[in-house]
Formats: C-alpha cells, sequence, structure tokens
C-alpha cells in the first residue's frame, strides 16, 4: 500500500519523505487554510519535494470553471494530481482533465456508486472519506471493500486511495482489504510505529547492555 501524506506542512512531509515513508501528498482547501501559504507556492514547493503524486484542489462548483482551475494547478508540475469533488461538475472535469493526460483525484467519495462513477469517467484515484463515514455511525471501511469489489470485477484501473483515515486501525484494515493508498495525517503515520511492548523491551535490552559493561562502537 502507498502513504501519501495528508498535508500541507512542507517540515512534515519533508521527515517522512526521508524515511521513504511519503509516495505521495494530498492537500484540500482546509490543509492550505491551516499551512497559511499560497496554494500555488506550497503546492510547487511540495511537488518539488516528493516524487509521487501531489493533489491539489480546485474549488469551483461549475465544470468550466474547475477545468480552468484544473489546468492552471496541474501546469504547477508533472507529478500534479487535480483533485475534484464527487459532483456532476466534478466528474465532467474528471473526464476532460483525464483525457489531457492530467492525473484526477475524485475526492468527497462517501458510496461504491459514486466510486463507479469516478472509474468510469477516467479518474486516477479515487478517495473515500473512512472517518466522516464513521463520524455518521456508518462503517467507511465496508466502502473501501465494496469498491474494491466492483474495481476488481471489473478491471478498472482508479486507485482506491482511503482518506480521512483517523486511526492506525484505519491504516491496517485499509491495507488487509487492499486499498491501493491510504493519505494519513504525519501523526497517524507515525504512530504507526509505536508499541507498548516495542518499549518495554528496549528497555530491559538497554539495562541489561548496561551491566555487560560492553561497548560496540
Ligand atoms: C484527503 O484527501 C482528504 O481531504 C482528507 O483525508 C480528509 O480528512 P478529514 O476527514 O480528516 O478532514
Amino acid at each position: 500500500m502507498k502513504f501519501f501524506v495528508d498535508t500541507a506542512e512542507v517540515d512534515e512531509i519533508a521527515q517522512l519523505n526521508d524515511l521513504g515513508m511519503c509516495d505521495g501528498v494530498t492537500t484540500n482547501p482546509s490543509l492550505i487554510l491551516k499551512s497559511g501559504r499560497d496554494i500555488l507556492e506550497v503546492t510547487k514547493e511540495i511537488a518539488g519535494m516528493v516524487a509521487g503524486p501531489v493533489s491539489a484542489e480546485v474549488v469551483a462548483l461549475k465544470a468550466d470553471d474547475m477545468i480552468a482551475e484544473g489546468r492552471k494547478l496541474a501546469k504547477i508540475a508533472d507529478n500534479i494530481a487535480v483533485k475534484v469533488p464527487l459532483t456532476w461538475d466534478g466528474l465532467k472535469t474528471c473526464k476532460v482533465l483525464s483525457e489531457e493526460g492530467t492525473m484526477v483525484n475524485v475526492t468527497l467519495c462517501f458510496s461504491a456508486n459514486q466510486a463507479l462513477l469516478a472509474a468510469k469517467a477516467g479518474a486516477t484515484f479515487i478517495s473515500p472519506f473512512i472517518g466522516r463515514l464513521d463520524d455518521i455511525n456508518l462503517d467507511g471501511l465496508d466502502v473501501i471493500e465494496e469498491i474494491r469489489t466492483i474495481y476488481d470485477n471489473y478491471g478498472f484501473d482508479t486507485q482506491i486511495l482511503a482518506a480521512s483515515i483517523r486511526s492506525v486501525n484505519h491504516a491496517k484494515d485499509c491495507a488487509m482489504i487492499g486499498a491501493d493508498v491510504m493519505t494519513a495525517p504525519p501523526a497517524i503515520i507515525k504512530k504507526m510505529a509505536d508499541h507498548v511492548l516495542t518499549d518495554k523491551g528496549l528497555d530491559a535490552f538497554m539495562k541489561d547492555w548496561a551491566k555487560t559493561g560492553q561497548k560496540i562502537l
């Protein structure tokens, strides 16, 4: 499973990128607001830092305007994936930009039927939002599972980009189901390394090592 980092904070991206834990980046208008940066500037900086796809989201609501915004964002760098919402205007934009050879990430997906439409519109990525489904007492992971089955049934090559990841268990469950990519906040990716028994075991080894009086270097 590929890891995309869900943030517009360049320092956090750089840290995970250096560790080989960043196969791409996703941003959205809320993350741009949080970063306090200009969208064009920060997207260019991020796209120059990572080799993989960097999602930048359009903010227009009508297809013609979305297409114009998408073309402008796509010009920033070769690894830009234009993010469009799962509306009919977004799907139309997806079809046009995909046919022009631009990667498109269809976002705000909450059902398998929406994901089916995005695949037919030529999406490179579909972003089902797990956490926001869980927030309203639906099961986000069920939706990922349904999309996996549908895409495999018909050989769609749209990649399932599990989004709105809120816990390390979400990450593990997405990998078990076979999501192609997950996008998670840096804190979740870092937390995946934590285990209380690792800490306890290391502590015991360090204490015993000190008692040997030996050195490796
Ligand atoms: C990423 O593409 C999404 O915009 C993001 O994962 C949404 O996460 P949230 O539901 O925690 O805001």
